[in-house]
Formats: C-alpha cells, sequence, structure tokens
C-alpha cells in the first residue's frame, strides 16, 4: 500500500490499518489478564530471518496456552507481507501479536469467541554501536525467572510481569539487562535475552531444563558454534561459573549477538560488586558469524523467488 510507507504497519484481525485507526477493545482478555501470545521477529532487506522458525513457536506458545490461532501459518505470512508493505521499511522490526480476545470479565478462554490477531512493523532502531564494540552490563537480579510449573517461560506470552520487574531492578543497578536465575539459583535467561559463556575454551549456555525460553537466535548461534567446533554446553549453571568465566554474551532477534563488558552482582551487605570482561574472539567470531548467517539466509530466501512466500492451508 504505497502511501503510507514511513509509517508503521499495522494489521488487525484481517485487513491493514493506519495506527489510529487501529483499536482493540477494553475487554481484550490480553488487556486486561496478559492473556495471550507473541513473537518479535527482525527483517533484513524486506527479508523475514527465521520465519518459519518463529511462526512454529508463535503456534507452540499458542498451543501452551490452549488458545488457537486465528489463522494458519500460510494466512499468517500474507498478513505479515501485507504489513511489511504498508510500512515500507525493509530493515524493521516486526510483532505478531494473538491476545485471547474479547470478552466479558472473567478469566475462562470460553469467554472470548474469537482471538485479536495484531501484526505490527516498524523502521528497525539499531541499539547503539557501542554495545557492540564495548559491551552492555548485565545485572544479576533478585527477580528470579517463573517457574516452569507456573508459566512455562518457553510461551512466548504477553504475560510479561516477571521480565518487566527483573528488567527495572537491572536499570536500578546500572545495567542495561538483567540475569535471571531459576529457583535454584541457576542462571535462566535475560528479560529479552539468552545468555552465554566461554569457559575453557567451551560455549556455555543454561538448558531448556534450567526455565528459559529457547531463543531462535540461540539455535542459530549454537548451530554455528557447532560448525565452527567449538565445544558447546547445554547446562545448569551457578552466578560463580558466569563471573568466573572468559566471555559474557547475550542473543536476541533484534539485538543478534551482543557482548557484555560488566556483570554486576549484589553482595551480602546489598551493596554492588562487579567484573569485567573482554569482547572476546569467540563472542567476536559468532557476532561475525551471525551476520554472515543472516546475509546467506537473505540472499537464499531471495534466490529462491516469491514462491516460497507462497501460502498453504
Ligand atoms: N525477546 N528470552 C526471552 C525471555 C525473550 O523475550 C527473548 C526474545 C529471548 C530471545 O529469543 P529470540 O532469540 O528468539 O529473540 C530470550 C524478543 C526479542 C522480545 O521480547 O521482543
Amino acid at each position: 500500500m504505497p502511501g503510507t510507507a514511513g509509517r508503521p504497519g499495522v494489521y488487525l484481525n484481517d485487513r491493514v490499518l493506519l495506527l489510529e485507526e487501529a483499536k482493540v477493545s477494553v475487554l481484550d482478555h490480553g488487556f486486561l489478564y496478559g492473556d495471550g501470545v507473541y513473537e518479535t521477529m527482525r527483517v533484513y532487506d524486506g527479508v523475514v530471518f527465521m520465519m518459519e522458525e518463529h511462526l512454529a513457536r508463535l503456534e507452540r506458545s499458542a498451543s501452551l496456552i490452549e488458545l488457537r490461532l486465528p489463522k494458519s501459518a500460510g494466512r499468517i505470512k500474507l498478513a505479515i507481507f501485507e504489513t511489511l508493505e504498508a510500512c515500507g521499511q525493509k530493515d524493521a522490526y516486526l510483532r505478531v501479536t494473538v491476545s485471547r480476545g474479547e470478552g466479558p470479565i472473567g478469566l475462562d478462554p470460553s469467554l472470548c469467541p474469537r482471538p485479536t490477531f495484531f501484526i505490527f512493523a516498524d523502521r528497525l532502531k539499531h541499539p547503539p554501536r557501542s554495545n557492540y564494540e564495548e559491551g552492555i552490563a548485565l545485572a544479576i537480579v533478585d527477580t528470579r525467572r517463573n517457574l516452569r510449573e507456573a508459566l512455562d517461560p518457553r510461551i512466548k506470552s504477553l504475560n510479561f510481569l516477571n521480565n518487566i520487574l527483573a528488567g527495572i531492578e537491572a536499570r536500578k543497578m546500572g545495567a542495561n539487562e538483567a540475569l535471571m536465575l531459576n529457583n535454584e539459583g541457576l542462571a535462566a535467561e535475560g528479560t529479552t535475552s539468552n545468555v552465554f559463556f566461554v569457559m575453557d575454551g567451551a560455549l556455555c549456555t543454561p538448558s531448556p531444563e534450567c526455565g528459559i525460553l529457547e531463543g531462535i537466535t540461540r539455535e542459530v548461534v549454537l548451530g554455528l558454534a557447532r560448525r565452527l567446533d567449538i565445544k558447546v554446553v547445554e547446562g545448569a549453571f551457578g552466578t560463580a561459573e558466569i563471573s568466573g568465566a572468559g566471555e559474557v554474551f547475550i542473543t536476541s532477534t533484534i539485538a543478534e549477538v551482543v557482548p557484555v563488558r560488566q556483570v554486576i552482582q549484589k553482595t551480602e551487605g546489598g551493596a554492588s560488586q562487579s567484573k569485567k570482561f573482554p569482547v572476546g574472539p569467540v563472542t567476536k567470531l559468532l557476532m561475525a558469524e551471525y551476520r554472515k548467517e543472516v546475509s546467506s539466509y537473505v540472499e537464499n530466501t531471495k534466490a529462491a523467488g516469491p514462491s516460497i512466500w507462497g501460502f498453504t492451508e
């Protein structure tokens, strides 16, 4: 839809709208209860990186909360492309949100006959270069990651308060991102990222059993490391292991691979201490390899032609 370029792309339920036209009911259970799921994707030169994987995770999140997506994967792809066209940005942030929908007050999902489906695409706001050149600060916060038995972190849900509270805590400690521990005091993940560290030449990251969202970027990075013959350990790690590591970095769809220059931790007395890290060789290698992987994905997707956008019911 030419003419709307430069504005965000907005798709609500079954059509593209202008942002100011897109309205959701105050009785939407996404608003009332955080009842819904979402995915964040990154668009590079018009190509949605790892779109199939993101859509598969959206489907899994939805099924874990017994929410039936209102569209097939093929229809969602078409809606994504319409939204991107309306937005007119080749390098974009893209979010697909599905809430339980509008219904009377009450927790019962059957009160909501139709899920609300919403896509938002906008120009990508690049994180500052210094994040990649010098690294960010990570704070080990007191807020624990949701128990798997309470609200499984595998579900990418609209119920994000756990992570919001951890983020508030991290910012108070002077950090850019939080490292949340699980209920056993083992490292889990960031508020919107997965965490990695390098120990004795091995690339270590908390395993899914520690209670994490299995990040798409995390999977790509693990695959790259294996291809590069870097030893990979998915396991259970305490804070001492992270502090004792040689390199630390985080990963996410929007930020990609981001080095950590400092890990801040509270001491017994409530003061904070920090440990500094270099932007080390493994981190640098994986940052570069990740970008190469994105470039070849974009190239291959374009070379395969429009047919791969074809929609299947
Ligand atoms: N966040 N862990 C959590 C809790 C997250 O919210 C995210 C992603 C990740 C990294 O996953 P991925 O590599 O698939 O982006 C890990 C997105 C970016 C968000 O919340 O918008």
